[in-house]
């Protein structure tokens, strides 16, 4: 019992504030104490370890303009059932909003029993849950981005570099020969982003050859594996990578790197995320580019959610999407513009 209270107590990340900044909104009405519980699908994930960094920056900001608050972050190592005893542990510790990256995004009714008994309100975030799923109670918030305009925008990223570069269709035949690095089946990014990517590259012009496909589940490693199989199945002929994320992209990448490909006989690789090291990539040419998905925004708009729906003030400031969702825009990234979002400054400014 004490070991478990120890244990909690660890994972319990503790911020007080006893004053009120000259700034921002007056926090000092009573039960205005924030107590958010975050959990997500697998701590391994790139893209999900920096949103939720920058979701803590966001709270601290909060807190620095006088409202109290308490996080517990826990990752839930891509299992539902252990993502649901979470939740149920966070309602039983206080909390009063909850933060939800679902393991399984068509499995959340556990989790919406679960606070819809205590009235605690759901902010899912990043895998959006079935329309039928988000009716079930009017409590239940989504925070996330628009997996369409993300495949868009890296056709036609794919499309323009097709048509400055004569050099990517190696075998010049009139086609690009491609495969595709999918995140989980399931996934609306995947399905959506693969989709839309294929098809705006076909409607820009571009005379397309799908060699083959890999399930790489948002992960470098499993990237590279699949990545050798295709390599092996179709040798020299991929002239193009589109993965579904930046690190599917670099683990494509890491597999030619394994087989000494010279750089001229690599294909171009096209990711989505803009992660810090998939911007790095871009930065350097190894990815031809990405497609920023806004962490950012997404974690300020999950904070001043949270902290709307826990103290009652706000709500009415925040723009919703059919009255619960809210989508953060993406944005193109190639080597023109990848370093401002690692926070430099462009060489024209310098
Ligand atoms: C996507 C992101 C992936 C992965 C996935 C997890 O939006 O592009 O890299 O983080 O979410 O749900």
């Amino acid at each position: 019992m004490r070991g478990k209270r120890i244990r909690t107590a660890g994972l319990v990340i503790c911020m007080s504030v006893m004053f009120l900044c000259a700034c921002g909104r007056d926090w000092t009405a009573p039960g205005d104490k924030v107590h958010v519980g975050v959990t997500f699908y697998d701590q391994s994930d790139t893209f999900l370890s920096e949103l939720i960094n920058c979701f803590r920056e966001q709270l601290d900001s909060l807190q620095e303009e006088g409202l109290d608050i308490v996080l517990t972050v826990r990752g839930a190592s891509g299992s539902q059932q252990t993502q649901d005893d979470q939740v149920q542990e966070m309602i039983n510790a206080g909390c009063n909003v909850l933060c939800v990256n679902l393991v399984d995004r068509t499995d959340p009714s556990e989790i919406i029993e679960l606070a819809r008994e205590k009235n605690v309100p759901i902010i899912f975030f990043n895998r959006e849950p079935v329309t039928e799923d988000m009716q079930r109670w009017e409590e239940l918030y989504y925070v996330g981005a628009d997996a369409r305009q993300s495949g868009v925008m890296q056709g036609e990223l794919a499309a323009e570099a097709v048509r400055k570069s004569a050099q990517i269709d190696r075998n010049r035949d009139g086609r690009i020969q491609y495969v595709v690095l999918e995140g989980e089946p399931g996934h609306q990014d995947t399905i959506i982003r693969t989709e839309n990517a294929v098809n705006t590259l076909k409607k820009n012009g571009i005379e397309l050859e799908k060699l083959s496909f890999g399930i790489a589940n948002w992960n470098r490693a499993q990237a590279q594996n699949r990545m050798m199989q295709m390599i092996s199945q179709h040798p020299g002929k991929i002239e193009l990578v589109l993965a579904n994320n930046d690190d599917m992209a670099l683990g494509a990448l890491d597999a030619y790197q394994k087989l000494n490909f010279t750089e001229t006989a690599l294909p171009v690789f096209f990711g989505i995320d803009g992660t810090g090291v998939g911007l790095e990539a871009v930065l350097d040419g190894r990815l031809a580019g990405t497609v920023y998905n806004d962490k950012e925004g997404q974690a300020a708009a999950m904070a001043k959610l949270a902290a709307a729906i826990a103290t009652g003030e706000g709500k009415d400031d925040i723009s919703f999407k059919n009255k619960r969702y809210i989508y953060l825009p993406y944005t193109k990234v190639t080597s023109d513009n990848a370093g401002s979002f690692l926070g430099e400054t462009p060489s024209a400014l310098q």
